[in-house]
């Protein structure tokens, strides 16, 4: 079974092709991000007009990379939520549209579980049941997963997301957008430490996260009478470190509570190399094991989705009878 997957939640377009049987045949992307530059942050009606411009060609692209024409197409699979809602409109239009027209069944997909999935499109993936970490913008979640559609949340944010405490956090410190990326850079040539930052419910004896009030403790070092500008990447260090410390405790919590021994690291933090070096250790350590997505897939794309879909329609799931623009932007 052939699946075009479709992904327009935020600043990204993701096209991607996945064949139950051949594995990932395309997978095209195409980035927002100088286009949001200038007012650092995403714009939501930009992004979505973006997704207008190049959905198309992206599908063109994708079918092509595979070798397919759009009527070797079995079904699609799209980002139905959560996102920008303008966004999701338009992926979700296409994606609808595309299999009405070619009389194929459209799957709405939820871009979380598409990143949750994502590790097992690599060379080695990880076997169920293992603890998932889902470290994006938008969410901080730890999952018992069992196996495709059988997802426990063991614990999440209760506010910032971690990319969102990385991405305010860059911000008030004037690095550019994506704020995220940057900061981590910035973070590689300084020495955690030297600022004392909190590492917020570390002790909490439970699984959830809080990553507002670190961002609040950065500003008021910044704007504190003995801030010194040129200390920032040892500022940046520390905050990085207390991110990590708590992501990684509170991974391994979750896997003595489960008794499990894998734990899958996906969303865009999941790219921060100093995160995936201390996780690693602490895995090793314990004889267990982390998965990651393939780089490439680790952000947003659509190629999560054109799996996650594939692997919904592998279990027989039904898919919804009308046609139907299904969006859900707080799913
Ligand atoms: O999964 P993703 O691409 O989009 C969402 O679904 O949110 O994640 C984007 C987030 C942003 O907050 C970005 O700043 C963060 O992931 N991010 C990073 C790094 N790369 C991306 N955060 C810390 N270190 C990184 N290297
Ligand atoms: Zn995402």
């Amino acid at each position: 079974m052939k699946v075009l997957g479709i992904e327009s939640s935020c600043d990204e377009t993701g096209v991607a092709v996945y064949d139950t049987g051949a594995g990932l045949l395309a997978h095209c992307l195409h980035s927002q991000i100088d286009l949001h530059a200038a007012y650092g942050g995403v714009v939501p009606e930009l992004a979505s007009r973006d997704h207008i411009r190049r959905l198309p060609m992206l599908i063109k692209q994708a079918l092509a990379q595979a070798g397919l024409e759009s009527r070797d197409v079995d079904a699609v699979a799209y980002t139905s939520g959560p996102g920008l809602a303008g966004a999701l409109l338009v992926g979700a239009s296409v994606a609808e549209s595309f299999a009405l027209a070619r009389g194929i069944p459209a799957l709405p997909v939820h871009h979380l579980e598409g990143h949750l999935l994502s590790p097992l499109l690599s060379a080695d993936p990880p076997q169920f049941p293992f603890v998932a970490l889902l470290v994006s913008g938008g969410h901080t979640q730890l999952m018992r997963v069992r196996g495709v559609g059988d997802y426990a949340l063991l614990g999440e944010s209760a506010d910032d997301a971690a990319g969102e405490a990385f991405d305010k956090t860059a911000k008030l410190l004037g690095l550019g957008y994506p704020g995220g990326p940057q900061l981590a850079r910035l973070a590689e040539q300084g020495v955690a430490g030297r600022f004392r930052l909190p590492r917020p419910m570390l002790h909490s004896g439970d699984l959830d996260f809080s990553f507002s009030g670190l961002k609040t403790a950065v500003l008021n070092v910044v704007s504190g009478p003995d801030w010194d500008p040129s200390a920032m990447a040892d500022l940046a260090a520390e905050f990085q470190q207390a991110v990590v410390e708590v992501l990684c405790a509170k991974a391994l919590a979750a896997l003595k509570k489960t008794g499990l021994k894998t734990l899958v690291v996906a969303g865009g933090v999941g790219a921060n190399l100093h995160l995936r070096q201390t996780l690693d250790a602490a895995l090793q350590q314990r004889g267990g094991r982390v998965h990651y997505p393939e780089p490439a897939l680790c952000t947003d794309n659509g190629a999560m989705i054109a799996f996650a879909g594939a692997m919904r329609f592998a279990a027989g799931e039904a898919v919804p009878g009308e046609p139907s623009v299904r969006i859900r932007p707080r799913w």
